[in-house]
């Protein structure tokens, strides 16, 4: 079925994704593309999107600069509804004429803003509305035919729209919940002024990923990687439920697992309609990492020798496809935002080998944002473990071991992983965690047990909040709890001499250690 589609022009604002999830969460799809996406690309789509409108994101740039990022024109002859948001509102207004020029006053932060006309994308906003604002620049004049919707104490355009009720411009961001009525706004576009339908339905989502796997793969054999993540675990049950026994899902059991997850994978998955295969490559792994510290080099290593695993296991089977659990986020990291920095080599089951010839590579999760996953995990009966399960490194615990990984240090690791998980998985404050786990530091200091001096290993604790992973606060997890894991973490492991908690944001630290 096609269906009614938002397009989001990404213009390197950092709400790119907020406006996505807002729109979603009424029922309508959308797709977030890069700024400059040719015409043809937009074309691509329209087989499985029927494009009813355009927002336009917020930036950093100014468009007064020579640099200013910029769409391809032919945007405008799509004949669809546009709103610029920010960026997009100053870009707009320039697009056809109006004036921008460096704000005489910037505005930062909650704003008051007059509603002139309640009309457009503003119906049903009252005469003063609180909203978002983040600009440097601003719009002073419109050009020919266009309308001023609304103005504040140093906007004299802050909203517009043109003649025709098509082209709306905000400078403030009605994404950002600090906005009151930012949904309502949202809404207005989508459903008033593009004339959307909500027909973007996770409900229906099961059918339709289950009958194009089908197509897609036909007769043939495919493979998958099974991490026991929510990602791969949801694809497993679809591809099972498509495809039966012609899938085989592989679990390489590299030895950096928690405690107990082959026992617990084996447990969970081998009911289904489906080969599944549990690998034990850990002496391999284990081998291959001897006398390695360098975080870098042993993320490579581990990385490699997946793929090889994997390569071997899917010759076995005569496997042509592969099915990965990549998901919504991972495409667009992935996809156009190239430009940033590498930090740190991520391995992800999500993201296998290229190497591997396989006639096609099928990713049913392709348009679904992480809670979308977990909401049809949760319909597909997967165990409440899985469809909560916080992330876990595709390198496992092995980069929570500072230094040379040895199995005595990852039978130390385990024991703590699964102290830190059980008190913290009792407790409410568990909903608010992205994460929580111990990380078995190369320090070791000096202790008392029993009346004898001890020499042995520091644990950091580390528990966090985000939302996407790409920045994270340390969680302020109540003293009385730390004290419970410390205390359990000492008495039940004896090589541990000391607990120390990590209170470190990111940025300036990364979530893992290594
Ligand atoms: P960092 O340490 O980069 O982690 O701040 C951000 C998030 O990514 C997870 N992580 C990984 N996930 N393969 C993965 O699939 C990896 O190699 C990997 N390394 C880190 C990390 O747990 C956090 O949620």
């Amino acid at each position: 079925m096609i269906k009614d589609t938002i397009l989001i022009l990404d213009f390197g604002g950092q709400y790119c994704h907020l406006i996505s999830r807002r729109i979603r969460e009424q029922g309508v799809y959308t797709e977030i593309l890069p700024c400059d996406v040719s015409l043809e690309e937009i074309n691509a789509l329209t087989k499985t999107d029927d494009i009813k409108g355009i927002i336009f994101s917020g930036g950093p740039s100014s468009v007064l600069s020579e640099a200013a990022p910029q769409c391809d024109l032919h945007v405008f002859n799509l004949k669809v509804p546009i709103l610029g948001l920010c960026y997009g509102h100053q870009l707009l207004a320039q697009h056809f004429g109006g004036r921008v020029e460096h704000s005489k006053k910037k505005e930062y932060g909650p704003t008051k803003v007059t509603i002139d006309k309640p009309v457009g994308v503003l119906k049903d906003l009252d005469k003063t509305e609180s909203v978002w604002m983040s600009h440097s620049d601003t719009v002073y004049d419109l050009p020919e035919g266009f309308e001023i919707l609304a103005h504040t104490d140093n906007s004299p355009v802050a909203a517009f729209r043109d003649h025709d009720n098509s082209i709306h411009g905000l400078q403030w961001h009605p994404e950002v919940s600090h906005t009151e009525k930012g949904d309502l706004t949202l809404t207005n576009f989508i459903f008033s002024v593009c004339g959307c339908e909500a027909n973007w339905n996770i409900g229906a989502f099961e059918k339709k990923a289950i009958d194009e796997i089908k197509q897609q793969i036909g007769d043939g054999k495919c493979i998958l990687a099974l991490s026991g993540g929510v990602d791969s675990s949801t694809t497993v049950i679809l591809a099972s439920k498509a495809v039966g026994k012609n899938l085989t899902s592989v679990f390489v059991d590299h030895g950096f697992m928690r405690l107990d997850e082959p026992e617990f994978i084996e447990k969970t998955f081998s009911g289904f309609d489906m080969n599944l295969s549990i690998l034990n490559e850990k002496e391999r792994f284990l081998e291959k990492l001897k006398g390695v510290s360098d975080p870098e080099r042993k993320r490579k290593i581990i990385g490699t020798e997946f793929i090889r695993v994997f390569e071997r296991a899917a010759k076995k089977i005569g496997a042509e496809y592969l099915i990965q659990g990549t998901i919504y986020p991972d495409r667009i990291e992935s996809g156009f935002r190239r430009k940033s920095e590498k930090i740190k080599t991520h391995h992800n089951v999500g993201g296998l080998p290229s190497k591997i010839d396989f006639k096609g590579i099928v990713e049913p999760l392709r348009e679904l944002y992480k809670d979308e996953v977990r909401k049809i995990a949760k319909l597909l009966g997967l165990p409440k473990e899985i469809v909560q399960r916080q992330p876990f490194p595709g390198p496992g615990l092995a980069v929570r071991i500072i230094g040379e990984v040895t199995q005595k240090k990852l039978d130390i690791i385990k024991k703590a992983d699964k102290i830190v998980t059980d008190e913290i998985d009792k407790l409410k404050i568990k909903e608010n965690l992205w994460q929580y786990f111990p990380v078995l530091t190369g320090t070791k200091s000096t202790g008392v047990k029993g009346d004898k001096r001890t020499y042995g290993y520091t644990i950091a604790i580390r528990a966090i909040e985000s939302k996407d992973g790409m920045t994270a606060n340390f969680a302020h997890i109540p003293y009385a709890v730390l004290e419970r894991i410390s205390t359990k973490i000492t008495n039940e492991i004896p090589e541990v001499t000391r607990v120390v908690y990590d209170i470190t944001n990111k940025p300036p630290a990364t979530i893992e250690w290594e």
